[in-house]
């Protein structure tokens, strides 16, 4: 186990709380499990783990606030997943243990406020607040890498939840200020910075459509299989590691053998890929309309191509574009529902948030939450204090 990088994770009697944030993805989605490129920020929405003396008839007990179920169990229970909230941490603790971490015992008290079931990470943010919480009760140090690894696998093994890496790793390792380029093959990733000169003019703004997607039991594995169908032909067709590396041009060259949903499927991925290679470049060149552009086609590509996008997002974006100030609009995350996310100049930023709102109320007779948010801390910074 590597020790290589310090989570800053070390329990004194006066800290026993750790947390850890939401995300919104900027651009990259659906490319994180086949090694493509994913642009997410931490947003200040935020998991507490608060570590408590065991309950005495338990090793481990597990609670929560938004929840009524309390799990308790022994150092040497091993059954699986009960489908509810708890097998999150649950997870994150047999990952440990299945490293040879035993932690002592413990109460794990949790609060939070990430909406839930609207792709913005409630799920990685119980895991990796869980995880920092335990590490440190452990008295174990981990990479982040090695952090959002562990997280990961328990949502994939233990919740039964077929996610990518994305979502773990900028939980972990995000900076404020920053969006986080990451490289999901390598786990290779730079901060990019969003308050040079033309961006401090800025924001992004987040509008929950309250129709609830979930990654668990969601359409998001039927497009995953598909996908992965798509790679595999590409992969023996051209010898590739995985769709990061794959062109255009080599899937047009495989059009006649892949099914007409691989074929949408991987072109949305590799297509995907460029946009965040071409995001990269407005980042750090400071050209706020470029990256507004590459969102917006990015949207046009979720819809179209990997047709995880719903009505009522599509009518968000649409009606977004035509609002003063708007630069581009997509839907974030697993699809299927949950939120938008629209660069937006600052001065319109209120005005845009309350005419979209007003719009979506007249159009489904529901109400959009939006949220105008600033890159945050991810869950090592904020142990670290920095
Ligand atoms: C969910 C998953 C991520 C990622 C996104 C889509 O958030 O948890 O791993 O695949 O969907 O980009």
């Amino acid at each position: 186990m590597s020790k290589k990088q310090s989570n800053g994770a070390s329990v004194s009697a006066s800290r026993a709380t750790f947390a850890a944030p939401g995300r919104v993805n900027l651009l990259g989605e659906h490319v994180d499990y086949t090694g493509g490129l994913v642009l997410p920020m931490a947003i200040p929405f935020a998991t507490t783990a608060e570590l408590r003396p065991a309950a005495s008839t338990a090793d481990y007990t597990f609670a929560s606030d938004n929840y009524p179920e309390i799990r308790s169990l022994s150092r040497s229970d091993r059954s699986p997943g009960n489908g509810s909230w708890s097998d999150y941490p649950v997870g994150v603790l047999r990952e440990m243990q299945r490293l040879g971490i035993e932690p002592p015992p413990f109460t794990l008290y949790f609060h939070g406020n990430v909406p839930q079931g609207a792709g913005l990470s409630s799920s990685a943010s119980v895991e990796v607040a869980a995880a920092m919480a335990l590490l440190a009760w452990a008295d174990i140090t981990l990479t982040p890498e090695e952090i959002a690894i562990l997280c990961q696998r328990a949502e994939n093994l233990y919740v039964g939840s077929p996610c990518g890496i994305m979502d773990q790793f900028v939980v972990t390792a995000a900076i404020r200020g920053h969006a986080l380029l990451l490289n999901t093959r390598y786990l290779t990733y730079e901060h990019l910075p969003l308050d040079q000169d033309t961006f401090a003019d800025c924001v992004f703004v987040v509008s929950n459509s309250g129709v609830r997607h979930s990654v668990a039991t969601g359409d998001y594995g039927l497009r995953r299989r598909q996908l992965e169908a798509g790679q595999a032909i590409l992969c023996e067709r051209f010898h590739l590691r995985d769709l990061g590396d794959a062109s255009l041009d080599q899937l047009n060259q495989c059009a006649g053998v892949l099914s007409l949903e691989s074929l949408r499927r991987c072109r949305h991925v590799i297509s995907e890929n460029q946009r965040v290679r071409d995001a990269r470049s407005a980042l750090r060149t400071g050209d706020p309309e470029s990256l507004g552009l590459a969102m917006t086609a990015s949207h046009i590509s979720q819809r179209e191509d990997f047709q995880c996008s719903v009505e009522e997002i599509d009518f968000l974006v649409e009606m977004a574009l035509r609002l003063d100030g708007c630069l581009g609009s997509r839907l974030t995350g697993g699809g299927f529902g949950g939120c938008t996310v629209s660069l937006v100049r600052t001065s319109s930023a209120k005005a845009f948030s309350q005419q979209l709102a007003q719009a979506y109320q007249k159009r489904f007779q529901r109400r959009l939450e939006t949220y105008i948010c600033a890159a945050c801390d991810g869950a090592l910074a904020l142990a670290q204090g920095v």
